[in-house]
């Protein structure tokens, strides 16, 4: 379903960052190294390269990576781009300095349990995670996201999924989002900043 989606022509996503990223540019210092988690066409990705941060992005649609290489050649950037799927990533331990997850709500909590404990576990420590998602009051906006309910993030269960890190910042609001024509509109959003102790 995700690769057709990619294959029409442009960007689902847009070719700017996600709002949230820029919100919390701060942790992004040139030579750290992060980890994008299905990152799409790139635009995280890239906008962290701009920042000298050194990035590895994974996704599993194969149109959306080549767009996504297309978009750091374009803005003279270099990605580690790799084409996998979220139960194959090689986790591998204490890694990266930043593990950043965007709008990747495509998991139920069963599987998005074993996600939280794999971005911890890759994560350096000291490292940060950055979340960022929708709540289950984007189902009543109905402009992006999953209509699952169960796959959105409430401000509890985030706090309890990250207890064992120090959270720098949990927030949940209501924005306007301009980030493509696949999430446009009055949005009910989600922001995670988490430190690894
Ligand atoms: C809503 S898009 C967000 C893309 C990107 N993070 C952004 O903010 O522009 C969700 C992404 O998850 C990817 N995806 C869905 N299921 C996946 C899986 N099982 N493994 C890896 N990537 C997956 C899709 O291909 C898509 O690029």
């Amino acid at each position: 379903m995700w690769n057709k989606r990619y294959s029409e022509p442009g960007f689902l996503f847009g070719t700017e960052p996600a709002q949230f990223l820029r919100d919390y540019a701060e942790h992004l210092e040139p030579g750290k190294t992060a980890l994008a988690i299905a990152d799409g066409e790139g635009r995280n990705s890239i906008f962290m390269a701009q920042n000298n941060v050194q990035v590895t992005a994974f996704d599993f649609a194969e149109n959306a990576i080549a767009k996504a290489k297309g978009l750091a050649l374009e803005n003279n950037v270099e990605v580690n781009f790799c084409l996998s799927d979220i139960e194959n990533w090689p986790w591998e331990e204490n890694a990266y300095d930043l593990v950043v997850a965007i709008f990747i709500q495509f998991i139920g909590p069963q599987e998005r349990k074993i996600l939280f404990t794999n971005m911890k576990k890759t994560l350096k420590p000291g490292g940060i995670i950055l979340l960022h998602g929708y709540t289950p009051k984007q189902i009543e906006f109905g402009t992006g996201g999953p209509k699952t309910v169960e796959n959105l993030y409430t401000l509890e269960q985030l706090r309890l999924d990250f207890q064992d890190m120090e959270i720098l910042t949990l927030r949940a609001y209501e924005a306007e989002v301009d980030e493509g024509k696949g999430h446009s509109g009055m949005s009910a959003l989600i922001d995670l900043v988490a430190k690894k102790r």
